[in-house]
């Protein structure tokens, strides 16, 4: 195994570890909030949020300890936003993480609060990180940055544009406006809080480019794999885009332009990264995992 393949494998395992830790915790009251929290929390997502969390804190020199609590933050977010985008008035999904979608368990009212339970909690998380020796106005932009990415310029805008473009023919540079809100705000977010609570703005606006081309490269393959991929394999259903008619590259530039520009983003997040701030290996390999994927 190489030394990338042992890194990523040894860090999810962490981040496992740490959600399971950190969720593991009674009922405040009769119900199954937590219960439904934990269901979708610890199915068994690919972790790449936190991973590239942990990879841009390797490459600033801060350890993955000291990040943790963000680290819990950015994953909460990235499973709220699957649980809603599976729900029945969205994309209306059964399967997700290769289980049945949260809803399909727990009940549309119960998903809906799984999901407002994770985001909230991630700020929650993200707060804790004053006590981990991180200055409070570093913490304070980490927090505005990450509300930023999730909310109504950012994930909220892209999936409301994601919803609006059903049935519609977008051109390619609205459809690159919509997955950059949609999924690259998330990415730039991962990738730039460990440079916010350093308050190292100029490796930020670095691992922001890296980040948000990431981002874009990680759903043009998205759209891509719900064509031609593997639905036991991805552990989500496959055709759903086309049976939504949603805006996918597929759909807007067909398969073969759209693995060219997933590339060409790929090249674009390789040259965003300033090599004289440090090893970039692991962000390096979280890339060329992301684009050769089939899951
Ligand atoms: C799925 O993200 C949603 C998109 C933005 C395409 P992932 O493919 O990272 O999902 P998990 O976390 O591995 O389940
Ligand atoms: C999911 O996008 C993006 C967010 C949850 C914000 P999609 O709807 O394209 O992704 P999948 O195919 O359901 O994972
Ligand atoms: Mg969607
Ligand atoms: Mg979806």
């Amino acid at each position: 195994m190489s030394a990338d393949d042992e890194w990523i494998n040894r860090s999810q395992l962490m981040i496992e570890r740490w959600i399971a830790e950190d969720l593991d915790r009674p009922e405040p009251l009769p119900g199954r909030i937590i219960e439904a929290m934990r269901y979708s929390a610890l199915a068994g997502g690919k972790r790449l949020r936190p991973l590239l969390l942990l990879a841009a804190a390797e490459y600033l020199k801060i350890p993955a300890d000291r990040v943790k609590p963000a680290a819990l933050a950015i994953e909460y977010v990235h499973t709220y936003s699957l649980i809603h985008d599976d729900l029945p008035a969205m994309d209306n999904d059964d399967l997700r993480r290769g289980k049945p979608t949260n809803h399909k368990v727990f009940g549309e009212a119960l998903a809906i609060l799984a999901g407002d339970g994770l985001l909230t909690e991630a700020f929650a998380k993200l707060a804790q990180l004053t006590q981990d020796d991180f200055p409070a106005q570093n913490v304070l932009y980490a927090v505005a940055g990450l509300a930023h990415a999730s909310g109504a310029h950012g994930l909220i805008a892209g999936q409301t544009a994601d919803l609006a473009a059903e049935h519609h023919n977008i051109g390619l540079s609205a459809l690159e406006a919509l997955h950059a809100k949609k999924t690259g705000a998330i990415f730039e977010a991962a990738c730039q809080i460990p440079a916010w609570l350093t308050g190292n703005r100029g490796a930020a606006a670095g691992l922001q480019g890296f980040g948000s081309h990431f981002g874009l490269a990680f759903q043009i393959v998205d759209d891509i794999l719900n064509v031609i991929g593997d639905s036991v394999i991805m552990g989500k259903s496959t055709g759903t885009d086309v049976s939504l008619d949603k805006a996918t590259y597929p759909r807007v530039v067909g398969i073969d332009a759209a693995w060219k520009m997933a590339y060409h983003h790929q090249n674009l997040a390789e040259e965003s990264l300033d090599k004289a701030v440090g090893q970039a290996d692991w962000l390096l390999a979280l890339l060329k995992r992301a684009v050769n994927r089939s899951a």
